[in-house]
């Protein structure tokens, strides 16, 4: 049960309904924007997901050159995030009006959040398991949305993801998806020059993450398991997807962008198969701390694909490619004389902040914007590499994507139980080839 430990508050049901209704109704009142057209108005912003890059989306989207925007609404599971947020933009305080009545808590905080009428913006920035149903509900709710990255865990999200992109093509509502390598000036002219035929055909490439380990949020005393594992999300499947996914999706990403097309529509390989596995056991976690995947993309392309997170070995997070006339690396393609036929040199601003001027000039002025499916395909290539490397064996995008994979719990609560569990020596098991099985978590002992 919560306790005093700041990430184990939750509000009682009736405080929630009555915090609810006040906050709708102080936020109608304050007039101004309208999501259908807030071109003389304010874009009211809402932000879910109140944490590291949470509160960083939000300071570039209460940034953007020449925009009227407000922050109005938070969302997170932990009060102690709220706090911390609403402390980092008090700098800013001519566009932040959010009072207590529209800061929300708790598993069920997103959908106060965006039940709320008046919201234009809703950034997502909570660990990626729960993306896709919140990503439905703020669609569903009519609100433009900026989404962090990766956009699924599993096949079921991705599906859903892939749904409520249609739905929001429909809807008018525009979806940046923050895979910001396709927001940087240095990506965008490279991929250009190949377009242009510089390089020839791409025939194959290598992308990489390769670092050094990333943190663990050690268990409080008065945090139950289901508080644990969400402040501790990156350690658990369901709620992070493994680093080849929470991560290396960036350069998964450029290679479905560089073999594929500048389509919204997004690109993918057409199978996978790999290795990985987990050389530092010091911390009681769930994933993987290596992956080397190869993908098989149309027409004989290979993409080979690397992630990792120990320390001690050469780091390495880039992409290259090759083709048929030339070498590609981001920024400089080289012809296999090792001529440099071209040379990024322009200006390279700040693709975090580019995400959200080009957000917001999709939404004033109604521009066709949506990275949903491009931001759906390179998060489930991802998710196809983890069941290679889980699995030991070759993995097919169609049988994949339509598998019965479901990982998130249906409404999870703090009191849930969490679809994983430590043994009876705490400690979580690691997925073994010979073992590894897909499940749908909302349908175990149903049957
Ligand atoms: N594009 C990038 O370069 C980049 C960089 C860092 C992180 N990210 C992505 O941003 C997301 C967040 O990462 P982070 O580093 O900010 O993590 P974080 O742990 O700092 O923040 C996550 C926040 O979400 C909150 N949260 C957890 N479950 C929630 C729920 N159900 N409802 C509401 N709030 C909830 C947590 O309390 C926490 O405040 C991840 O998807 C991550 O992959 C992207």
């Amino acid at each position: 049960m919560p306790g005093n430990d700041p990430t184990s508050v939750t509000l009682s049901r009736r405080t929630a309904l009555q915090t609810a209704a006040a906050a709708a109704a102080t936020l109608a009142s304050a007039g101004g924007a309208h999501a259908d057209n807030p071109s003389s108005d304010t874009i009211k912003v809402g932000l879910i997901g109140a944490g590291g890059r949470g509160t960083g989306a939000l300071q570039q989207t209460l940034s953007v050159p020449g925009s009227n925007v407000k922050l109005m609404a938070v969302a997170d599971a932990f009060q102690y995030r709220v706090d911390n947020v609403l402390r980092a933009v008090e700098k800013m305080q001519d566009k932040v009006d959010c009072p207590e009545e529209r800061r929300f808590t708790g598993l069920d905080a997103y959908r106060k959040l965006i039940e709320l009428p008046d919201l234009d913006l809703v950034i997502l920035a909570t660990p990626p398991g729960f993306r896709p149903y919140h990503f439905e509900a703020a669609i569903k709710a009519g609100k433009h949305v900026f989404m962090e990255k990766p956009v699924c865990v599993d096949s079921y999200g991705a599906r859903l993801v892939m749904e409520v992109a249609k739905l929001a093509d429909e809807k008018k509502r525009k979806v940046v998806v923050g895979l910001q390598r396709r927001y940087e000036n240095r990506y965008r002219e490279t991929i250009a020059r190949i377009r242009e035929g510089l390089a020839g055909d791409i025939v194959g490439g290598q992308v990489y993450w390769n670092g050094s380990g990333i943190w663990y949020r050690d268990r409080k005393q008065d945090q139950n398991e289901m508080q644990f594992q969400v402040n501790n999300w990156y350690h658990f499947n369901w709620l992070c997807g493994d680093h080849i996914c929470e991560q290396h999706v960036h350069n998964i990403d450029v290679a479905n962008w560089v073999i594929g097309s500048d389509e919204p529509q997004g690109y993918h390989p057409e199978a996978a198969y790999g290795v990985g596995g987990r050389q530092d056991r010091s911390k009681n976690s769930e994933i993987y701390d290596h992956h080397s995947v190869n993908f098989s993309y149309p027409r004989g392309v290979r993409i080979a694909s690397q992630c990792r997170q120990f320390p001690g070995g050469a780091n390495r997070v880039d992409e290259e490619f090759q083709g048929t006339k030339a070498f590609v690396r981001i920024g400089q393609i080289t012809d296999y004389d090792g001529k440099v036929l071209w040379k990024f040199e322009g200006p390279n601003p700040n693709p975090y902040q580019v995400e959200h001027n080009e957000l917001h000039d999709a939404i004033r002025n109604d521009k066709p914007l949506n990275n949903a499916y491009y931001g759906a395909t390179a998060s489930f290539a991802a998710v196809l590499g983890r069941l290679a490397t889980y699995s030991g064996k070759p993995h097919d995008w169609n049988k994949a994507l339509a598998l019965d994979y479901r990982l998130m719990p249906n409404d999870p609560t703090w009191e849930s139980t969490p679809p994983v569990l430590p043994d009876a020596d705490g400690q979580y098991a690691i997925p073994m080839p010979a073992t590894y099985k897909t499940v749908d978590v909302t349908t175990i002992g149903k049957s």
